[in-house]
């Protein structure tokens, strides 16, 4: 916390300009290869990037602080994750008015990637009244932390959500995740930034996370991911590829055609061996996932931890001994690992209440106050101790025309923004009130309910 507020001090003293200019600031320089998007996989040029990574909040959620504002933590920090192996690190969420260079510069040295939930606790959907949460306030703020993101070579991808749906009814709020997801791309496209790869992490229940994956990838292109993510605590060791029906999640999404990887995984009901991980690295899998983040780095109170940072001490755990031994025996597939280089979009799902609340793929519109930042830059962001926007702003008005993304990328910022919209209404995302029913086996319903107070989940959704 303390350094955070130094690091934010220093950069505001240094190079108030700078800092504040970041909207139109040149990307950062790294010899570092940006990640990209190939069929079913992602692609380090042309060798098939796996994600080996770990969750990272120090902190947690109740001492919300900026990890990669945090310089010092940051570089303390990177000497385990190289030590681990990793590849790839989750941010939960950032502090758009910090400065990021250093650590982000650090990381891209040791080869290390970042995964950022575009989300703070003050500002995000609100799955209990999506309609206002999607307002011109709240976009406002995501853009200007995407904006300083895309910049750096080693930013991965952008989660657009994280749990927003954890349950049958609330589905009827993925039409606002899908919408904030095209406008995240619709803004970088619109920038002219880098087409950081855009998606969603979904909370881990079998009720509907199949259609929410279909559902994200269905439609016109500008409307779709460029990947889905999903949390699983389902293998707990000593636990096997069919115990804990990974065999599963593998048959339900073959064919499906954008990357996946888990955004969580590392279930701790017995002693953690990590065995997943040769799993998880096999052809058994890698045809249809690209690896994955372990939940998570520190120890936060919920024995997840891989480490303990006290008084800016960090003391390795057997967990970290545990995934340790685990990466160092596991390599990766040779070759492509079986990907399918084909990829594309899939029909919708259909309407399955109360497990799906949606029909159909009509989005709302961007709002209308927000279509200025799709051409002239989002501006500073506010950070976290900025006003919130939950309650902000204006809302969107009506439904989205199918492509109407495109038409913000097609514009290059200069014309009519996207959202172009009719005002019929948005009936067509305007979902019935939430059935009751939860049809997800008692211990995932219990998993996700330890889970939201945790990092990530509670502070993203309440
Ligand atoms: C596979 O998909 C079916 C149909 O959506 C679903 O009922 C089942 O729970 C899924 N299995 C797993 C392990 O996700
Ligand atoms: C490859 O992906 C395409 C498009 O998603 C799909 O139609 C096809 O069935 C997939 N092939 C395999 C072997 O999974």
């Amino acid at each position: 916390m303390k350094a955070n507020f130094i690091s934010l001090a220093t950069a505001l003293t240094l190079g108030a300009s700078l800092v504040q200019a970041a909207p139109s600031a040149e990307k950062r320089d790294s010899n570092i290869t940006p990640i990209t998007v190939k069929g079913n996989a992602f692609f380090k040029g042309k060798d098939r990037f796996y994600m080996r990574g770990v969750d990272y909040q120090p902190g947690g959620s109740s001492k919300l602080s900026d990890p990669i504002a945090d310089a010092e933590g940051c570089k303390r920090d990177i000497k385990n994750f190289k030590d681990l192996g990793l590849n790839t690190i989750r941010v939960y969420s950032v502090d758009n008015s910090a400065d990021h260079d250093e650590c982000m510069s650090a990381l891209a040295d040791a080869g290390i990637y970042l995964v950022l939930d575009v989300n703070t606790p003050k500002y995000s959907l609100n799955r209990k009244d999506p309609a206002t949460s999607y307002n011109d306030v709240y976009l406002q703020y995501i853009f200007a932390t995407i904006d300083k993101f895309a910049r750096y070579d080693n930013t991965l991808a952008f989660f657009s959500g994280n749990e927003v749906i954890n349950d049958g009814p609330s589905s009827k709020a993925a039409p606002y995740v899908k919408a904030v997801t095209r406008d995240l791309r619709s803004y970088l496209k619109a920038q002219n930034l880098r087409q950081v790869p855009v998606g969603y992490s979904a909370a881990d229940v079998n009720t509907n996370r199949l259609e929410m994956a279909e559902y994200m990838n269905c439609g016109t292109d500008d409307e779709r991911s460029d990947f889905f993510a999903f949390n699983d605590y389902s293998w707990c060791d000593p636990s096997s590829f069919t115990t804990s029906e990974w065999d599963q999640k593998v048959k339900n999404f073959t064919g499906y055609g954008l990357p996946l990887f888990l955004s969580e995984y590392g279930c701790n009901t017995n002693t953690r061996k990590f065995q997943e991980v040769a799993t998880l690295y096999s052809t058994k899998m890698t045809g249809v996932y690209s690896g994955g983040l372990v939940y998570e780095y520190s120890e936060e109170g919920s024995n997840y931890g891989l480490v303990k940072i006290s008084d800016n001490k960090v003391t390795t755990l057997k967990d970290y001994d545990a995934l340790k031994s685990a990466f160092d025996k596991t390599d990766n597939p040779s070759g492509d690992g079986q990907y399918n280089a084909t990829g594309g979009s899939n029909p919708c799902p259909k309407k399955n209440a109360p497990n799906w609340a949606v029909s159909g793929d009509a989005l709302p519109a961007i709002p209308k106050p927000a279509e200025k930042y799709l051409k002239s830059g989002a501006g500073k962001g506010d950070g976290f101790s900025g006003d919130g926007s939950q309650n902000a702003g204006t809302t969107s008005t009506g439904t989205a025309t199918s492509g109407s993304g495109e038409g913000a990328a097609a514009t290059g910022g200069t014309g009519t923004s996207g959202g172009s919209s009719t005002t019929s209404s948005g009936a067509a995302f305007a979902v019935r009130p939430a059935t009751f029913g939860f049809s997800a086996a008692p211990i995932a319903v219990s998993l996700v309910t330890a889970m939201s107070t945790l990092v990530g989940v509670g502070m993203i959704l309440l």
